[in-house]
Order: C-alpha cells, then sequence, then structure tokens
C-alpha cells in the first residue's frame, strides 16, 4: 500500500520554545502560526512486507537520518505493522535554515504513513502523531492561523493543533528573507534543552507566551493587522531573548537580521505596517498586509540573498492513495 501526501511549513506568530516531556515532545507553552503556501513538503509512503529494511529517499538521494528513523518507529508502533517503509520525499524548503523544513517534512509524513497503512485518522490524530517527529510539525497539519495547545495530561494525549482560520489570513503576506541557506549551527531541539535547563529567563518566558497567546487570539478575532503583528515582534523577541541567558549563551541572530529587523522598523516609519519575527537561524520573516507586500519585499532585497513573498497555505492533504 502506498500513499502520497503534501504538507506546507508554518511559521509561529507565537512561538513554541522548550519541552516540558523531551520524550513525549510536549511544550512548555501552547503556540500559534500561519502556515505558507511556497513551501511545502511532498512525500510518498509505501509500507513494504518484502523489504528488509527502512528506505528514505530526499530530494532523490538516499539518507540516513535518526529522527526519520525513529519517527518510523512510531508509525509502526501505532499502527501495529511491521511492515518496512519506502520513503519518498520531495522537500520544497531551504533545509534546516530555520525555515521549519522538519514541520513540512512530518507532518507530510505522519499523513502519508497513515494513508499508506490503509487507516483514515482524524487530522487530530495526524497532528499529535506527527509531533513526535518535531513539535512545530503538529501545526502543519492545518492551513491559516493554528493554535498548538500545550495540553495538560501527562501522556500527551491533548497535545495536538487546532486550526484558527479567520478572514485576516487572506489579508496577510509573510515576506521571508533569506539570510543565509545553509544548516544552522543550533538544532531548534539543542537550543531548546539547553535554555530549559540553564536560562534563568525561561521561565518567564513561558507565562509571557501564554499571555500572548491569549491576546494574539483577541487580535486575530477582532482581525486587528496592527495588534498581531506588534504581538508577533514582541514574542519573537522575548524567545530569543532566553538564548542570551542560557549558559553558554548563543543567539540564531546574524548581523544581517538585526539589520533586516532595522529596516522593518523604518517601513513603519514611513506608516507601512511590517513586523518581523525569527526562528531557529537566522532568516528574518516578516508579515504586512498583502497590499504592501511588494513594497517591504523591494525593501529587504537589498539587504538579503533572496526575498521571498508568501500567503496562507492550505491544511496537509492526501493527493494519491493505492491500496
Ligand atoms: O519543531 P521544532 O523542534 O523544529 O521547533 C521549532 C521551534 C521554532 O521554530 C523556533 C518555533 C516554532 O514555534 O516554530
Amino acid at each position: 500500500m502506498r500513499a502520497t501526501a503534501i504538507a506546507h511549513t508554518n511559521v509561529a506568530l507565537i512561538k513554541y520554545w522548550g519541552k516540558r516531556d523531551e520524550h513525549l515532545i510536549l511544550p512548555a507553552n501552547s503556540s500559534l502560526s500561519f502556515t505558507v503556501d511556497k513551501f511545502y513538503t511532498k512525500t510518498t509512503v509505501e509500507w513494504d512486507k518484502n523489504s528488509a529494511q527502512d528506505t528514505f529517499i530526499l530530494n532523490g538521494e538516499q539518507k540516513t537520518d535518526a529522527k526519520v528513523a525513529r519517527f518510523i518507529d512510531k508509525m509502526r508502533e501505532e499502527f501495529g505493522i511491521t511492515s518496512k517503509a519506502i520513503i519518498t520525499s520531495e522537500n520544497h524548503v531551504p533545509t534546516a535554515a530555520g525555515l521549519a523544513s522538519s514541520a513540512s517534512a512530518f507532518a507530510a509524513l505522519a499523513l502519508a504513513g497513515s494513508s499508506a497503512a490503509g487507516r483514515d485518522d482524524t487530522k487530530e490524530y495526524i497532528s499529535r502523531l506527527a509531533r513526535f517527529g518535531s513539535g512545530s510539525a503538529s501545526r502543519s497539519v492545518f492551513g491559516d492561523f493554528v493554535i498548538w495547545e500545550k495540553g495538560q495530561q501527562p501522556d500527551g494525549n491533548d497535545s495536538f493543533a487546532i486550526p484558527f482560520t479567520n478572514k485576516l489570513c487572506d489579508k496577510m503576506s509573510l515576506v521571508v528573507a533569506v539570510v543565509s541557506d545553509k544548516e544552522k549551527k543550533v538544532s531548534s531541539r539543542d537550543g531548546m534543552r539547553l535554555t530549559v535547563e540553564t536560562s534563568p529567563f525561561f521561565e518567564k518566558w513561558v507565562s509571557a507566551a501564554e499571555t500572548d497567546l491569549e491576546e494574539m487570539k483577541k487580535a486575530i478575532l477582532n482581525e486587528d493587522f496592527i495588534k498581531v503583528g506588534e504581538i508577533t515582534e514582541r514574542n519573537g523577541m522575548k524567545m530569543h531573548a532566553t538564548t542570551l541567558g542560557a549558559e553558554p549563551p548563543f543567539t540564531y541572530f546574524q548581523p544581517q537580521s538585526l539589520e533586516i529587523m532595522d529596516a522593518v522598523r523604518e517601513l513603519r516609519e514611513n506608516g507601512i505596517p511590517a513586523y518581523f519575527t525569527m526562528d531557529a537561524g537566522p532568516n528574518v520573516k516578516v508579515i504586512c498586509e498583502r497590499e504592501n507586500e511588494n513594497i517591504v519585499a523591494e525593501k529587504l532585497s537589498g539587504l538579503a540573498k533572496n526575498v521571498l513573498i508568501c500567503h496562507a497555505g492550505k491544511e496537509a492533504s492526501v493527493i494519491s492513495d493505492e491500496k
């Protein structure tokens, strides 16, 4: 049995930063994201009784990947099967550049894996499963705005994403200013762990993120773009502040990232509402209203390697299924 699924990546406006359970990938705080249309992963899974080992081909090259290997084991355990997996994946996301390729990758893998096993799992189930590959993957199962509820239960059964679609999605653009497309130096997993274990700012971050999320939900429901932008920018900066308090301290900021942030502030001074955020890499993501996307992209194009304008992306879907 074989199935192909597509999932888009997402950019968090309220960040997930820090786990309360490393093994079950349970976050310390709930997060909220915007799924983007430009970056996605297309993955085919075949559960093959005759194969002696799992195979993983990414962009035409055979790979050995510990995270993928663990995730295949997790799927076998969940689905109660023993067959080996043949996985073929095309990643339309610059890998490991802070553009969360793992989010679309594990969302697509979970959905294709489940469908290839002949199952008809709910999106809620797929989101919970994708979480085991990468926390942010739980959010890539849905389109538009998405909230990943941290949940309360120790077993993590109530920790999955839910859609928070709103008309504001169609009025918003996300401009990605690519500073580097190289492999990041500190992975999100390692960065989070070091922050949780050593940063005195971590506890404050968790409570601030919860407050930011509540305000963000209200701002989205009011379709108040300015408020959404302000909360996005301050939440991202609070997340990055925790890394400076870690031991040893680290940062994802590069000189060019700071220049781009300045340019965004300058846009605002000139009456263009635009707000930045960053993830576990040096690229800067800027949100603005659609009518201003070209002005923003033009302003940033001299400072970045590449500038890409994205809009709201759709939920993950199965595009072919052969039983
Ligand atoms: O899903 P992970 O383990 O790659 O972590 C993602 C962490 C951030 O991108 C920095 C924030 C987020 O919520 O996406």
